[in-house]
């Protein structure tokens, strides 16, 4: 071959090789990722629904919000339990509530105050098991997002102890 083309094509080759790795990662990198999210140290985090993050108040006022707005489709114990648990332990409250107020109720996605959405949020919790606390769940996704999802306390676990 020419002298100019045995110098190209390596390039050639090492930018289709770019390319390819590019492409969007493989399902199985997707469901991984929820557990990197969980091997973060708790500093990273600052609490988990373990901390006691809403109030018994929020919850009692987010049952009957549920009832009102997501009752016609879901029942209570469908956001509880192993798949629930698979999917969400480990992610955020603001991923959390970032999808509801994106995707529900589904007929009206976005329809509701974002109080109402928290409301409906700590009832989600409460039905958890998840402890209530002395301070209501801010409806601020910063916040949101420094609080995981978890079934142990941010305080009592040690980095990499999981
Ligand atoms: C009109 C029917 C309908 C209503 C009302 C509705 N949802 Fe949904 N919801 C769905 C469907 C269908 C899915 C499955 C995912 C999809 O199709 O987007 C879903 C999925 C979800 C999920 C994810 C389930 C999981 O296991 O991860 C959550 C959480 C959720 N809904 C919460 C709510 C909340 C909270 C409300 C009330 C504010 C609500 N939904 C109202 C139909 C509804």
């Amino acid at each position: 071959m020419p002298a100019c083309l045995r110098f190209v094509l390596p390039f050639a080759a090492a930018l289709i090789v770019a390319g390819v790795s590019e492409l969007p990662p493989p399902a199985h990198a997707a469901a991984a990722a929820p557990r990197m999210t969980r091997r973060l140290p708790p500093a990273d985090t600052g609490r988990t629904t373990m901390d006691g993050v809403y109030t018994l108040a929020q919850a009692t006022s987010g049952r009957n919000v549920f009832a009102a707005n997501c009752q016609s489709c879901h029942t209570p114990a469908q956001h509880t339990g192993p798949p629930f648990r698979h999917k969400w332990f480990g992610r955020t409250l603001g991923d959390l509530f970032a999808y509801i107020r994106r995707e529900m109720p589904k007929n009206e996605p976005g329809s509701m105050s974002d109080d109402d959405y928290v409301r409906a949020l700590a009832y989600l919790l409460r039905m958890n098991g998840m402890p209530t606390g002395s301070v209501p769940l801010a409806a601020d996704i910063a916040v949101l997002h420094r609080i995981r999802l978890d079934s142990v306390p941010a305080v009592s676990s040690t980095p990499g102890s999981r």
